[in-house]
């Protein structure tokens, strides 16, 4: 279970969190949704450590993450989305999912200079990269190099990195921002198939409330960096608060 303690951050004299506490349970998914500005995006930086908290904690399955750098949360199983960045884009598909699957599997590599068990842990590494690959339906394109991919590619790739890590956390923030009418339906299908291990925690940030509707299981509301609301997704959404950010929003739009 991944929980946060009252957890703050202060900008100057801005807290875009504030005091947040709540559990996420293995088996949920969970959207959290708010206005523009609301802390969405600066609440799961908190949790997955790309900023630091003014106060506060963060645990995962009792263990207390609060403190430890980024890498170190990856390691404990927070699966935070890679950005493009993160890949090697002049190597191949099959080549980044493998660095991944390797990275996951730190150290069971490394038997010293014995070449049949260095031979064979490649060969176990490219199975695994491949069997990947093919849960996000992308074996077609293992050899091709990450630059020439497609965007829509590009980020059905960055899930199986993440994937790759074998995260207990999924954390998605706006996964489908960017991406084209054809390309959104194969990432909320990569979304839809992860919820069916019930061991995974998803964390998923989202305006659009279709998607909402459709995947969570629980919707906790932030607005001006305060957890507002949380609870049964058609309660939440039917609620004022909801109903007025939303409207809120739609007026900035117009
Ligand atoms: N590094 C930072 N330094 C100063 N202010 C920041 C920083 N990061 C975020 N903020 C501020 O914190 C508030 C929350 O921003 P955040 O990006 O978390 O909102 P959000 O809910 O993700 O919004 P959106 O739906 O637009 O993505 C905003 O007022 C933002 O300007
Ligand atoms: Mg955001």
């Amino acid at each position: 279970m991944l929980e946060t303690h009252n957890l703050t951050v202060r900008f100057g004299g801005h807290v875009a969190v504030n005091a947040v506490s709540c559990r996420f349970e293995p088996g949920t998914l969970t959207a959290i949704v708010g206005p523009n500005g609301a802390g969405k995006t600066t609440y799961f930086n908190l949790i997955s450590g790309q900023l630091p908290a003014t106060a506060g904690t963060v645990h995962l399955n009792g263990r207390a993450l609060t403190g430890l750098p980024a890498s170190a949360r990856t390691r404990a199983g927070l699966g935070r989305a890679f950005q493009l960045t993160n890949l090697f884009p002049h190597l191949s598909v099959l080549e980044n999912v493998r660095v991944a699957v390797q990275a996951a599997k730190e150290g069971a590599h490394r038997r010293g200079m014995n070449l049949w068990s260095i031979w064979s842990d490649h060969a176990a590494l490219t199975l695994r990269a491949l069997e990947i690959l093919q849960s996000v339906s992308m074996t077609a394109q293992q050899d091709a190099p990450v630059a020439s991919l497609p965007h829509g590619d590009q980020r059905k790739l960055e899930v199986a990195l993440l994937m790759a890590l074998e995260p207990s956390v999924y954390m998605f923030d706006e996964p489908t921002a960017g991406m084209s009418h054809d390309e959104a339906p194969v990432i909320l299908d990569l979304i839809r198939q992860l919820k069916k291990d019930k061991s995974k925690t998803i964390l998923l940030v989202e305006h659009k409330m279709d998607v909402v509707r459709e995947l969570a299981d629980r919707i906790i509301v932030l607005h001006n960096g305060v957890l507002v609301a949380d609870g049964d997704p058609a309660e939440v959404i039917a609620s004022p608060i909801v109903q007025e950010a939303y409207l809120g929003k739609a007026r900035d739009a117009t």
